[in-house]
């Protein structure tokens, strides 16, 4: 107990009453005009358009430039924008030399969060962040730069030379071209593949305050560099919870085995031995609508290659069914969100497991860049700074060495 004088530093009522909201369930950490999710209608907007109609009509660039400027280009901005991304996609020699440095077995998200971390390095001495001009560049170096970077990431695991970006190649057939290209063979691209790559990217772009961009938003509020904010966010995107449940689905189909083994497994989710990767959203209470839209994209693959009848394909979609009519699934409102879909489809179009989160980190960059962006130009912007319920010791007086027991 604490004597009359001492006061108890786990009360906060000098300093007011504040929200105790551990996940943020119930607490907006910022106003913003970018994208917008109606969680119970199952919705998604970026900048005011639905995204089936992104998804379908448009691409990936031309959502990037909307995202970042709020209105879609014309004819002539789009490729002046296109031309923009293009004439930054290389990387510089000395950046090239640090994926050396890394272990060849090294994951490629822990690559990322490194090579782009270090572009910090590349670009600081002429960043100034209240220019607007520099940041656009910036985004716009971030955009052009992450798939040569990822590319290069599988590429250096792979022991393969690196593949330099071919202009004249959209933006999903650049990044295939970087991943698969030989010196002896030039890869072939698949425009359905190449379309359903693009729509990944899209469809990833942003997604309003989920974790990664909350900790973009916090690590850019201090004025940090931008370059170093982003790689705060794949570092925060790569957990099996938020960008790691591509790859977790994938893996979860492999244990799985076979579709004698799904009721077992089912049971083990319900008796929370297992998590059914893939499924729920913390926002979406309803289907979440790029799931919606990766299905289809996902049907459309494996069409075109003839995989209908894949084994994993087919173990999918039995737990697909199971999921939507299980009472314990339905009461929770776990519905299959965009990665349990996007696993199978990136899985089709041959790309390994271990790059998909990468890819889900390359599309998400627009997103990062375009909240930070908005941040940075709001005069009224603040550091971030949550509060915490204090649950430690009381205040007690420092006991010397020879006579603690
Ligand atoms: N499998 C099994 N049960 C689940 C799952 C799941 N994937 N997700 C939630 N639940 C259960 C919880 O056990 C809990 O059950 P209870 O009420 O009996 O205790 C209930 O559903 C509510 O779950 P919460 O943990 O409160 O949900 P929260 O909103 O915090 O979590 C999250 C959302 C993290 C996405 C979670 O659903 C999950 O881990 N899903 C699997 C991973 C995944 O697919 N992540 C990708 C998200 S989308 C993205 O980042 C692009």
């Amino acid at each position: 107990t604490l004597g009359p004088d001492v006061v108890d530093i786990r009360t906060f009522s000098k300093t007011g009453m504040f929200t105790f909201d551990p996940g943020f369930l119930a607490t907006a950490s910022c106003e913003s005009g970018i994208t917008f999710i109606d969680g119970d209608l199952g919705q998604l907007y970026y900048r005011g358009y639905p995204i089936e109609q992104l998804a379908e009509k448009s691409d990936y660039l031309e959502v990037c430039y909307l995202l970042l400027n709020g209105e879609l280009p014309t004819a002539a901005q789009r490729k002046e924008f296109e031309r923009g991304i293009m004439r930054h996609n290389m990387l510089h020699d000395q950046l090239m030399s640090l994926f050396k440095g890394f272990r060849r077995d090294a994951h490629p998200m822990a690559v990322m969060v490194g090579v782009v971390g270090a572009l910090s390095a590349f670009y600081h001495d002429s960043l100034d962040i209240s220019n607007p001009e520099h940041r656009r560049i910036s985004a716009h170096r971030l955009v052009a730069k992450l798939p040569t970077i990822a590319a290069q990431a599988y590429r250096y695991n792979k022991g393969l030379p690196f593949s330099y970006p071919k202009n004249g190649l959209t933006y999903a057939e650049n990044f295939l071209h970087m991943m698969f290209s030989t010196p002896c063979e030039e890869y072939k691209v698949n425009p359905v593949l190449a379309r359903a790559l693009d729509r990944i990217f899209t469809l990833h772009a942003d997604h309003e305050q989920n974790a990664s961009t909350s900790t973009v938003r916090l690590a850019g509020s201090s004025g940090a560099n931008p370059f170093a904010c982003i790689a705060a966010g794949i570092a925060c995107l790569w957990g099996p919870s938020h960008g790691g449940a591509n790859e977790a689905v994938l893996k979860m189909l492999d244990e799985i085995g076979s579709v004698e083994n799904v009721a077992d497994f089912m049971q083990g989710v319900k008796d929370k031995r297992y998590k059914l990767m893939g499924f729920g959203h913390r926002v979406y209470k309803n289907m979440d609508p790029r799931a919606s839209i990766m299905k289809q994209t996902c049907d459309e693959v494996l069409n075109e290659l003839g995989l209908h009848n894949d084994p994993k394909f087919k173990l999918a979609m039995e737990l697909e069914k199971i999921a939507l009519s299980d009472p314990y699934f339905i009461e929770r409102k776990l519905y299959p969100n965009v990665d349990f879909y996007s696993g199978i489809v990136l899985s089709a179009i041959g790309i390994p497991v271990s790059m998909f989160t990468p890819i889900f980190a390359l599309a998400r960059t627009v997103g990062w860049i375009a909240h930070w962006s908005e941040m940075i130009s709001d005069p009224a912007m603040k550091i971030g700074r949550p509060r915490q319920l204090y649950t430690g010791a009381p205040r007690r007086d420092f006991t010397a060495v020879e006579k603690r027991k």
